[in-house]
């Protein structure tokens, strides 16, 4: 149900007024008024000035905030202000403070820190919640509750130990259970006790370093990934729910980091109201990069649109080298976002710190204090537009025949495997599939292991290591009935617990696939085998399965090594559908091609004028390139093309429309001029 008060895309983002005099509020209301700002997120951060004591609660500042804000006329986002534990209460309730992988217990400091499975969080911050949305319940501007901010983290303190044993008690019921799915005979680990397990750090399994953790036994490490990524969506829920007792309507989310590898976003979608991201590209991270973690939010909801609720104006300031968005790359980002589905433009910061580490962050008013600033303007820009805009873009939604198949439990147990290869990486894997989809405009839904394929047309599943309980079936019904399968090496090896499907790999795939993998070969990283398909030969790269068909046909062989004239592609009729296998890594090259000529993928009717139609383009490795989506509704179809690069592109317009931020008018056939950076929304009819 559409929110009556929301009318337009909300535009705005985080406010943080408590770190100023008051007395500087009314100019930044009136700055923020006149950049088109509707809607602040305030307290995000302000768990220490709310919560005094333990009992002592203070809400004036707070108050007087909302006052301002209110009283200018603007939407609120607001945030349960828990996401920093407060000094005091650090020093106090010590259970609150995490303890880092190598075992050491933090002292104050930092943000998103506190213990997710800490006595004094599951008290104190669903209670903040509950305090705040008795507080402002009555208020008719608050359009969005935040919950904390940006989860993430991990603890391996003695009451998340203790959580994790009753969590795995919960899951396999028996000791004997957990040490047959674990292997636990393996290296004498055999548990007696539950109290035997403990949480799988550095001074336990896993050794390397945290972001890349390697493990000695892989059950422990996934179950505790699972278990940690769970205990912070119980903080969340703990406030979702308190939020809800006392304003059952409420549109109640948080703040997510699209592929943020710690926490399992799709076990969290339920409890989200509206998914919501952050979104901060790395300096040249490719359009298809960005695409991919904006599509893969959008698939969260099951393809419903979602908050876009923070980026730069401009600069990041963690970068070893913080370049500022250049003029218009800001302006391109916001409408990436929505080409992928945003129904919000929201930044961080609205205004620039005075102190601390995001001194030097974008904001809309910077230190100078005025609007005479580049960015300013631009953000100006923007405001204005997505006035114009109002709401004919909300909550349409993008078709798509095509589907990936994108899995966290299948991301953590496939990168913590010992073999075949530290170079395979899940998220990689994946966004070569969808860098090819898109660069031939193709529409794809990202979704998760547990969805229903039936209605499309393709799916894909890269790197499908781990077969949970039903999934062979579904696809095996999916194929019959008539669907195409596209999997790749290292797939079917494993269970849901990461224990070996005996009897060949792709395990529980074998069938579908019509194959018998024997042997993973790993290539170092300057090696590439080759193998030809559509008169071209394309490289194999990172590992090479080494397969035999049984009942699939090949449709390409290696060229070299001793597996040389064994099969690296293979196509399995199975019932009305077929199932491909891609025994290796490929180019972008090979995929685009695959999805053209192999799979009859078609993309949204597009041309660059004066060139082949951009599907069959070659050039393949130019990096920066016209990018075009689709949003629709009933009766207008809404075709977004935006220019990455810094040159003039021109396409050609499908069919008679209106470009919506211009209201430019063009026929079918005509040419469309997008400047550097440039961005047109034609809106056509549906009829
Ligand atoms: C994150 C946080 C914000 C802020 C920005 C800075 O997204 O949610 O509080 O720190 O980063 O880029
Ligand atoms: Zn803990």
């Amino acid at each position: 149900m559409r929110d009556e008060r929301i009318t337009k895309f909300p535009f705005g983002g985080d406010y943080n007024p408590e770190q100023w005099d008051p007395e500087t509020w009314p100019e930044d209301m009136k700055l923020l008024r006149e950049a088109g700002v509707d809607t602040v997120t305030i307290n995000v951060f302000s768990w220490a000035l709310i919560q005094k004591d333990d009992d002592v609660y203070d809400f004036s500042i707070l108050d007087s905030i909302v006052r301002t804000v209110t009283d200018a006329g603007m939407n609120i986002c607001m945030a349960t202000a828990t996401a920093a534990v407060p000094a005091w209460m650090s020093r106090k309730h010590p259970d609150i403070r995490r303890v880092e992988w190598n075992g050491m217990r933090h002292t104050f400091g930092g943000r998103e820190n506190a213990c997710p499975n800490s006595p004094t969080m599951r008290k104190y911050s669903p209670l903040m919640a509950r305090k705040l949305a008795e507080r402002y319940a009555s208020l008719p501007n608050i359009i969005a509750w935040h919950v904390s901010n940006e989860y993430s983290g991990r603890c391996y303190c003695e009451n998340c130990t203790k959580a994790f044993r009753e969590w795995l008690r919960d899951k396999y019921g028996t000791i004997e259970k957990l040490n047959h799915e674990w292997n636990a005979n393996f290296w004498g680990h055999t548990f007696y006790d539950w109290d035997d397990i403990v949480a799988p750090n550095i001074l336990s399994e896993e050794f390397g370093d945290y972001w890349n953790a390697r493990t000695c036994f892989q059950g422990i490490s996934l179950d505790y990934a699972r278990f940690q990524s769970d205990s912070l969506l119980r903080n969340y829920r703990d406030e979702y729910d308190e939020i809800k007792k006392v304003i059952p309507d409420a549109l109640v989310t948080t703040n997510l980091m699209g592929a943020y590898k710690e926490i399992n976003y799709q076990k969290w979608a339920p409890y989200l109201d509206i998914a919501a991201h952050d979104n901060y590209p790395w300096d040249g991270e490719s359009e298809s990069s960005v695409g991919f973690t904006l599509d893969l939010i959008r698939g969260l909801k099951g393809g419903r649109s979602w908050w876009l609720m923070e980026q730069t104006p401009s600069v990041s300031n963690w970068f070893v080298n913080c370049s500022v968005k250049r003029p218009g790359v800001m302006r391109l980002l916001s409408y990436q976002a929505v080409a992928h589905g945003a129904d919000s433009v929201m930044f961080f910061q609205m205004k620039r710190s005075v102190g601390a580490c995001e001194k030097y962050h974008g904001a809309v008013i910077d230190h100078v204090g005025h609007g005479e600033t580049r960015v300013y303007r631009e953000v100006q820009t923007v405001g204005k537009e997505l006035e114009r805009l109002g709401d004919q873009l909300m909550e349409t939604v993008t078709p798509a025949k095509y589907a990936i198949l994108f899995d966290w439990d299948n991301w953590w147990a496939v990168e913590y495997s010992a073999g075949p290869s530290a170079y395979l990486k899940y998220a990689d894997e994946v966004k070569k599939y969808y860098e090819a989809m898109h660069r031939l405009h193709i529409s794809v839904d990202i979704i998760s292991y547990d969805s229903d394929i039936s209605g499309y047309d393709t799916v894909f599943a890269p790197l499908m290591y781990m077969i949970k309980p039903g999934m062979a079936d579904k696809l095996e019904k999916y194929v019959q009935n008539g669907g195409h399968f596209v999997t790749t090496a290292f797939s079917g090896y494993v269970n849901e617990n990461d224990r070996v499907t005996v009897g060949g790999y792709p395990g529980e795939l074998k069938k579908l696939m019509g194959i018998w993998v024997e042997e993973i070969d790993a290539l170092p990283q300057d090696k590439e085998n080759h193998f030809r398909l559509f008169d071209k030969d394309y490289p194999a790269r990172i590992v090479c399965d080494v397969i035999h068909t049984q009942g699939a046909v090949a449709l390409a062989d290696y060229k070299e090594d001793f597996y040389a004239g064994s099969p690296v592609i293979t196509c399995n009729s199975f019932g009305r559908g077929r199932a491909y296998y891609i025994g290796t890594s490929s180019s972008i090259e090979f995929y685009m091609d695959l999805m053209l000529k192999e799979l009859g993928m078609e993309g949204i009717e597009f041309a660059e004028s004066g060139t082949v139609p951009c599907a069959y383009r070659q050039d393949y490795d130019s990096v920066k390139y016209v990018e075009s989506t689709v949003r629709e509704n009933d009766s207008a179809r809404f075709f977004f093309y935006l220019n990455h690069s810094e040159e003039v592109k021109r396409v050609i317009a499908p069919s008679k429309g209106i470009d919506i931020l211009t209201d430019r008018e063009y026929s079918g056939g005509d040419e469309i001029e997008l400047a550097g950076y440039g961005v047109v929304i034609l809106r056509t009819s549906k009829a």
